[in-house]
């Protein structure tokens, strides 16, 4: 089994990535940590909860963690995944105590506990959201980020235009700072840009069989992905959850990755570059087939 850490903005596409993540029993699901992105850390934090909940999982604690970038006073969100953040899906069920009473309660905190203790160099920590709890958790604990297995990241756009801006994708230009941070920290980085999300479309005879599933999970997941889907049908960070799993369906290169964390117009903004200490594999190829029916076999499995 695969020991991981969630950081996580819910979010839609975050919804199907927990969902694929705790259906999968390859994957030891350790915590689910939160951060403002899509929606303030408030609302992105609680439904986290509610989905953790849903898909049978209530024991995962949830920590929320940063309201704002490292350089901006006010979180930078969008509308793309609703005022809820799930699509007015309604999910039920009161929100749980954001973290398990005994565990640190800030996600930050919550990452370097897991990081700094023994089980720390087999853990991987995929990031899904703006990188800013694993920025502030390097911050306080130089050389944090470096002790995990790996950095699994949904985020960037290296070679293809953004999807916030022309230059950036949404959770780099949230919090450029923080992806310089995390980018510069010494770890072992998986990136999975949207030059490789980009091709992880649902297809509307995918999203009518899950309707078609008969569980609480099916129905849910296939009403949110409905409304995303009018905006986005990209299920972006399903892909670092999946390439744990399948890691064949996605194919790529290293080198020097980094991103333009200065305000402007070309904050968020990365590049790969073949020059330089190589610190990235960054994935630009999917098979868009297999990642479709492995969600499928999986979110079978749910409640
Ligand atoms: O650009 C896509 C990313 O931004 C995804 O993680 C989505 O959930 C949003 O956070
Ligand atoms: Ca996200």
């Amino acid at each position: 089994m695969t020991a991981v850490l969630i950081d996580c903005d819910p979010g839609i596409d975050d919804a199907l990535a927990l969902a694929l993540a705790v259906a999968s029993p390859e994957l030891d699901v350790r915590a689910v940590t939160c951060v403002a992105g899509n929606r303030p850390v408030a609302i992105t934090a609680a439904n986290a909860r509610r989905l953790l909940d849903l898909f049978g999982r209530p024991d995962i604690p949830v920590h929320a963690g940063a309201a704002r970038p490292l350089l901006y006073p006010q979180a930078r969100t969008n509308l793309v995944h609703g005022e809820d953040g799930l699509g007015g899906v309604s999910l039920g069920g009161d929100a749980r105590p954001v973290a398990t009473p005994g565990l640190a309660a800030h996600a930050a905190d919550a990452l370097a506990h897991l990081l700094l203790s023994p089980l720390g160099t087999d853990l991987t920590v995929v990031a899904m959201g703006p990188l800013t709890n694993l920025a502030l958790a390097e911050i306080r604990h130089p050389g944090l980020l470096a002790r995990a297995r790996s950095l699994h990241i949904m985020g960037g756009a290296a070679h293809c235009p953004g999807n916030v801006t022309p230059a950036a994708e949404f959770n780099f230009w949230a919090d450029p700072a923080a992806a310089h941070v995390v980018l510069t920290a010494g770890a072992k980085l998986e990136v999975f840009p949207l030059d490789v999300t980009s091709q992880a479309a649902m297809t509307p005879a995918w999203l009518a069989a899950l309707a078609a599933q008969p569980t609480r999970s099916a129905q849910a997941l296939a009403a949110m992905l409905a409304v995303y889907g009018e905006q986005d049908p990209l299920l972006h960070d399903a892909c670092p959850v999946a390439a744990l799993l399948r890691p064949q369906l996605f194919s790529g290169r290293t080198g020097r990755l980094e991103v333009d964390w200065r305000p402007g117009p070309d904050e968020g903004c990365c590049r790969l570059h073949q020059d330089g200490e190589v610190n990235a594999a960054l994935y630009t190829g999917l098979d868009t087939d297999g990642l479709l029916s492995l969600m499928a076999e999986r979110l079978a499995r749910l409640p």
